[in-house]
Parts: structure tokens; C-alpha cells; sequence
């Protein structure tokens, strides 16, 4: 007689655990098939924005710049970030100003007036719809997009730092620095003495994983980057908020020294900078309101002596 098969219980936990063995494979098996779909969806994507075609673009015979006067002329700009769109009125509305080299100009206006904007267009950021842009009688089209870049400078409000070390942190502004040049930066900037006061010196990694810098010193960096590059033009954009005393005098110090040579424009906040201007632009709207050195426009007693006389009562200036 056929006898059925037998099983013993340790053969049944072997079978069971056998089995175990293969099934996890095969779940993980799935599991990266869904993985594999994912990131390829995502690689298309990343492919897409490689391929697109930048619209900023250097002209085939584009000039190469070492230094410029800093002679910048606004003609009649107008700008939208938004091309065909009807309904978005123009953010920039047919501005013409100039600024002379080595000028210290203020642009001063209401938020959303269109201060930034106009930096993005002068940095080449995005291009005008009409209008043109002289940077020492050049149309700015004609420049080599990097090399024009390369002279002009921004301190932004808050800066940009990377978590690596305080010495990568500033040379990278210029890729061919050399140590002496950073450690000079630095100096100028007044910045060596906090930075050789940390743990590992220049060494010290800064950023998430590493040691957070206050507002001031963060601005000495962006600071000490602007020295290394020695550009012609020099863009501030200056902090709303108020740093402490020490910080503040030594990031004001700086900055003045800074300044010195160069075509500058900040936009500014406070009203010791905007009274020490050459020139005071005062936006609203996309438009250019009034112009002239801080007397001329309190004489003139319009939007800029308005402002100034309720930032005064409300005590926000930081005079
Ligand atoms: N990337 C963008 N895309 C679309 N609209 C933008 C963009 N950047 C700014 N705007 C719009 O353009 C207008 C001008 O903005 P802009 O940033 O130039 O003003 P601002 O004078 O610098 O203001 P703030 O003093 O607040 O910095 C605003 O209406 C703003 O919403
Ligand atoms: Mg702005």
C-alpha cells in the first residue's frame, strides 16, 4: 500500500523558514521596482531642465571686460516677468536714470516697487522687455555674461553660507585665490578677528552641521568676499533688521571701505546711508518718483520727504 509522505516537525519550521528566505527577496524585489519608476520618472524630469536652452545668452563676439569705470545708464526699461500676460501690468514702467562711476546712489521706495527687480535686470538675471542697459556706454547684451558678472558684486541682506569651512566660505568668490588673498579679505572685512577666536580657525565649519555665525559676522563674510573679488560695481542690499552695536560698527566700517572706488548702489534702509548718497532714487509703482541728494528732495517735499518724516515718527530708522 501507497504510504503518504511524511513530514517531520523539524523539516516543517525548515520548510517554513526556507520559504521566508525567499519571499523577502522577492517583496524587495518589488519594493525597488517602484523605487526604479520613481527615479526614472525623476531623471526625466532632470533631463528636461538640462536640455532647456538658457534665454540669457553671450553674443557670439561678446566682450570680455577686465575692470570698468562703473558708468551705468538706464534707458527707458521697462520690464515684466511675465511675457504676453495682459493681466500683469508692468513692473518696471519705462525707468531712464544714471549713475556716474564711482557714485554712491541710494534707491529707496516702498516694498514691491521694483528695487530688486532692477538689480536683476542690471546682473543680467533676466533681460528688459524694452529699453536698454549701458554699463560704460555698452549695451550690457554685448558683454560676456560671466566676465561681466565678475564685476560687480552683491552683498545681499542675509547672506549665503555653505557648510563647509570659513576659508572655503569666503574663497569662493574668486576660484583662483590664493591664502594670503583670503586672509586679506578677511582682514579688510574686520572679520579675521572673530574667525581666528573660533574653535579651528578658518578651519571652523560653519552652516547646519557646524558653528552658527551671528547676523554681523555672517555679513563680514559676504563682506570679505566682495574685497576678494575687487569688482567695479557694488551692490548693498542692506539689512531691515538691526544688528547689535559692536557688529553693526564694524560691518558699517567695512563697508566703507569697501565703497571706496567703486559705483555703488545699495538699497537702502536706514537713513544715515540714504542721507550720506550722492544720489537718492525713489521708486513707487515700477516708476522712478524723484531724484536728487537728500536736501534737494526734503525741498521738494514729496514722496521722499514724506517718507522720511513718518520712518522719523515712527522711530524705524536705525539714524
Ligand atoms: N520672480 C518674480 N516673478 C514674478 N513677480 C515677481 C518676481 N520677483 C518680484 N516680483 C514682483 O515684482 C514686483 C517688484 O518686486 P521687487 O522684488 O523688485 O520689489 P522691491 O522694491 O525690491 O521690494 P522689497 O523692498 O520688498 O524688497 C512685486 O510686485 C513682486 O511681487
Ligand atoms: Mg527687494
Amino acid at each position: 500500500m501507497h504510504t503518504p509522505a511524511q513530514l517531520s516537525i523539524g523539516e516543517l519550521v525548515a520548510f517554513v523558514l526556507m520559504q521566508n528566505k525567499l519571499f523577502d527577496p522577492l517583496n524587495k524585489l518589488a519594493d525597488m521596482q517602484t523605487v526604479v519608476s520613481e527615479a526614472s520618472a525623476s531623471i526625466e524630469r532632470i533631463y528636461e531642465v538640462f536640455d532647456t536652452a538658457p534665454s540669457i545668452k553671450n553674443k557670439k563676439k561678446a566682450l570680455k571686460p577686465i575692470s570698468l569705470n562703473g558708468h551705468i545708464e538706464l534707458k527707458n526699461l521697462t520690464f515684466t516677468y511675465h511675457e504676453n500676460d495682459d493681466e500683469n501690468p508692468a513692473i518696471i514702467n519705462n525707468i531712464s536714470l544714471q549713475i556716474l562711476p564711482k557714485q554712491k546712489v541710494a534707491f529707496v521706495g516702498p516694498s514691491g516697487s521694483g528695487k530688486s527687480t532692477l538689480i536683476h535686470l542690471l546682473t543680467r538675471f533676466y533681460d528688459v522687455n524694452q529699453g536698454q542697459i549701458n554699463i560704460d556706454g555698452v549695451n550690457i547684451k554685448d558683454y560676456h555674461l560671466r566676465k561681466l558678472r565678475k564685476r560687480i558684486s552683491i552683498v545681499p541682506q542675509e547672506p549665503m553660507l555653505f557648510s563647509s569651512s570659513i576659508y572655503e566660505n569666503i574663497a569662493f568668490a574668486k576660484i583662483d585665490a590664493t591664502p594670503s588673498e583670503v586672509f586679506m579679505a578677511a582682514k579688510q572685512a574686520y572679520a579675521d578677528e572673530f574667525i581666528n577666536k573660533l574653535p579651528n580657525g578658518y578651519e571652523t565649519t560653519i552652516g547646519e552641521k557646524g558653528c552658527r555665525l551671528s547676523g554681523g559676522q555672517k555679513q563680514r563674510i559676504a563682506i570679505a568676499r566682495a574685497f576678494l573679488r575687487n569688482p567695479s560695481i557694488l551692490i548693498l542690499d542692506e539689512a531691515t533688521s538691526s544688528l547689535d552695536n559692536e557688529s553693526e560698527f564694524l560691518v558699517q566700517k567695512a563697508l566703507n571701505e569697501l565703497m571706496k572706488n567703486k559705483t555703488t548702489i545699495t538699497i537702502a534702509h536706514r537713513l544715515s546711508t540714504i542721507e550720506n548718497s550722492d544720489v537718492i532714487f525713489y521708486f513707487d509703482d515700477g516708476e522712478l518718483i524723484e531724484k536728487g541728494s537728500h536736501q534737494e528732495l526734503l525741498q521738494q517735499k514729496g514722496y521722499y520727504y514724506n517718507l522720511v518724516n513718518t520712518h522719523k515718527k515712527m522711530n524705524i530708522f536705525n539714524a
